[in-house]
């Protein structure tokens, strides 16, 4: 299945909640029906999107997005205590990983509610409690925009870094991703180290994929909004990353401040708490502020459009590079 539909609004699209529509949408539930759609002769700028969680629309979009509706999840291969579980990029993410919890595969339970779809989760290497998807994935299959060719990307060729990857760096807007293939254990210990999450799975009765999943999904309600009331993209910036130096020198001056040691040296510095110490929770805001419980999502209260969302992240950044000497970089994708 193929369809097409012309000036279509992304209202629908975006987990922000802003007003803008594609010139063109492309929706396909098949590698060999967007690849014939690609070979009809396509020309033009495109976006590829998922669950639209992780986009800003700065305005309209003169071109194409394509958006997969390839689903299905199947099992590759099991040896032991591996299974090799291949998903549809159009799957939603908290399905699959509701799937593999169920079926006793362990892996993705930590990434439990992340909103958006299974072909996202390669481009942004989404994480969460200590896991990223990066970790799992094996295999990435693609078609090439430009001549509609296959392509097959290993987990080094996809250049996993903390939310990152080549889908998201040099490659992008180049491939639209039809599959992504997942090595999961049928046993293996569980990791609980992130905050308060062991804490939580002890409430529930102790460490089962059932309960972690579980506890997961409670500390992520209470943090963040539900995307179905508020309008939001999840954390909106990246946490930064310092030189050692710089976050001994911070850490003197705020001895609260959390900072989390990277083993390259660096240390990475909470984004959230330094927003919060700006005053940003308590700033009442006309359309957009920052989410009550965490100040790292910034929030749609009703009726911003793309350029207030960017207007007030700007002050955000100022705000805190004024204070604490840190730049902050985007996490959305700010598109137009
Ligand atoms: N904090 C505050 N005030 C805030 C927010 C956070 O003081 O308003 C403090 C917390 O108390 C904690 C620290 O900052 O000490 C870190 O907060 P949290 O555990 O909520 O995580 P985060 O670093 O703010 C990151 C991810 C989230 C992910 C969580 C858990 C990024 C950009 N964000 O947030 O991912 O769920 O860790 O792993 O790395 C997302 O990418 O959209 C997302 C939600």
């Amino acid at each position: 299945m193929i369809k097409v539909y012309n000036k279509y609004p992304l209202l629908q699209h975006n987990t922000f909640g802003i007003e803008a529509v594609a010139e063109r949408f492309v929706e396909f539930s098949s590698t060999e029906a967007l690849v014939g759609f690609l070979k009809e002769g396509f020309t033009g700028n495109s976006l590829v999107i998922g669950g639209g969680s992780n986009l800003l629309f700065a305005g309209d979009f003169a071109g194409t997005v394509f958006h997969s509706r390839i689903m299905g999840i199947e099992v590759l291969d099991e040896s032991g205590n591996d299974v090799l579980v291949r998903a549809g990029s159009g799957v939603n993410w908290d399905e699959f990983v509701g799937y593999c919890v169920e079926q006793g595969w362990h892996g993705l339970e930590n990434l439990s509610l992340i909103p958006g779809e299974v072909g996202a989760s390669a481009v942004q290497n989404v994480g969460a409690y200590g896991v990223e998807a990066g970790d799992l994935i094996v295999k990435v299959d693609a078609i090439k925009i430009d001549g509609a060719s296959p392509c097959a990307f290993t987990n080094a060729d996809c250049g996993f870094a903390y939310r990152h990857s080549i889908f998201k760096g040099a490659e992008k807007d180049k491939y639209i991703i039809t599959h992504v293939t997942f090595r999961l254990k049928k046993d293996a210990a569980f990791k609980l180290s992130y905050g308060n999450l062991k804490e939580k799975v002890e409430e529930l009765g102790g460490a089962t994929l059932a309960n972690v999943r579980a506890a997961v999904c409670e500390i992520r309600r209470a943090k963040l909004p539900d995307p179905a009331e508020i309008g939001s993209a999840g954390s909106f910036f990246m946490n930064p990353v310092v030189p050692a130096v710089v976050a001994a020198k911070l850490k003197e001056e705020y001895p609260t401040m959390p900072q989390y040691p990277l083993p390259d040296g660096n240390v990475k510095l909470s984004a959230g708490w330094m927003i919060e110490q700006c005053g940003w929770k308590e700033r009442p805001a006309e359309h957009v502020g920052v989410y009550k419980h965490q100040a790292l999502v910034v929030i749609n209260r009703g009726g911003a459009t793309g350029a207030d969302v960017i207007a007030f992240a700007k002050d955000v950044v100022a705000s805190v590079k004024e204070r604490f000497g840190v730049g902050l970089n985007m996490e959305v994708n700010v598109i137009g």
